[in-house]
């Protein structure tokens, strides 16, 4: 077994194989001045190896969904005996059906294509929409990291008593496991996102939320629009204390700003997306079902 390190994911493919004792394949990659992709294994055979490419798909996310095809494709011309992706934030998987006529189903091309080029298994981490990914011909693993971001509140003292608090009805199973580490009780922020225009919307409905320490946990902080219209929700509700918690934190633009502006302590989120905030390691949880 190898482990490709992915130009997007190399710090976090070092952790996965530091854990699993397997040897890693560097990867040369130069861009080019109109920016197309030049990439080089560092090794001369991979001939009957099962491999592991790992990369993740945040911004800049059709350069590295790129690269990722070009590995993968790369790794069948050379004979692997296997090629499981390991794509920790899954590109594209917000748009998992066609919300209107016309539109693309972006997730099922991306599964296809890499397929194509000889991927046999993928591994993601808190997808968008899980039950989608179950539909593919191609297996995905959604696996949830939710319970490492919850044990980092724990371990660090960051809270006392915290309620977890999902991003819609819908995430709720979120809030479950993040409270079955926390046990300071459960619920969900309710969300209407308009089809049309994007624009998520927070309903004023009842929380537990007068003078707790609150966790808000969410797969994606991109804009950090809803993020801080959350925080602000729970913060006018008289919360104590208020963390934003999520598996990718894309963080574009002013987000952690406008998060913090808002009334959180602190963002918190893991290596899925290597960032400022990157806190929690997902190595320990990827080494398991990779073993
Ligand atoms: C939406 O369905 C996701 O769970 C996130 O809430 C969303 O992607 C966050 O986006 P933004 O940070 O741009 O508001």
């Amino acid at each position: 077994m190898k482990i490709i390190l992915g130009p997007a994911s190399q710090e976090l493919g070092q952790k996965l194989a530091q854990i699993m004792k397997i040897p890693v394949t560097p990867v040369f990659l130069k861009t080019f001045p109109d920016g197309e992709s030049y990439l080089r294994f560092e090794t001369e055979s991979l001939k009957n190896e099962d491999v592991i490419i790992v990369q993740t798909t945040s911004p800049p996310q059709d350069q590295r969904l790129l690269q990722l095809m070009l590995m993968a494709d790369n790794a069948k011309d050379m004979e692997a005996r296997s090629i499981t992706a390991v794509v920790p934030y899954f590109a594209y998987s917000r748009q998992d059906k066609r919300f209107l006529p016309g539109e693309v189903f972006s997730i099922k091309t991306i599964i296809n294509i890499l397929a194509g080029c000889g991927v046999n298994r993928i591994v993601t981490v808190n997808a968008h929409s899980p039950s989608v990914l179950k539909t593919f011909k191609t297996p995905v693993l959604d696996l949830s990291a939710i319970p490492l971001l919850a044990e980092y509140f724990k371990t660090n003292k960051l809270v006392r008593d915290a309620l977890s608090l999902s991003m819609g009805k819908k995430a709720i199973s979120v809030a479950q496991e993040a409270d079955s580490i926390l046990h300071g009780g459960y619920d969900y922020i309710s969300s209407k996102r308009d089809i049309a225009t994007g624009n998520v919307t927070l309903e004023n409905k009842p929380l537990p939320a007068k003078n707790r320490d609150v966790i808000i946990f969410d797969d994606i902080i991109s804009s950090g629009g809803t993020m801080a219209k959350a925080v602000k929700l729970v913060k006018d509700k008289g919360a104590r204390k208020i963390y934003a918690a999520c598996v990718h934190p894309l963080l574009m633009g002013d987000s952690r700003k406008k998060i913090i502006e808002n009334g959180a302590e602190e963002i918190i989120g893991t290596d899925a997306v290597p960032s400022p905030v990157s806190r929690v390691s997902i190595a320990p949880l990827l080494s398991k079902v990779l073993a």
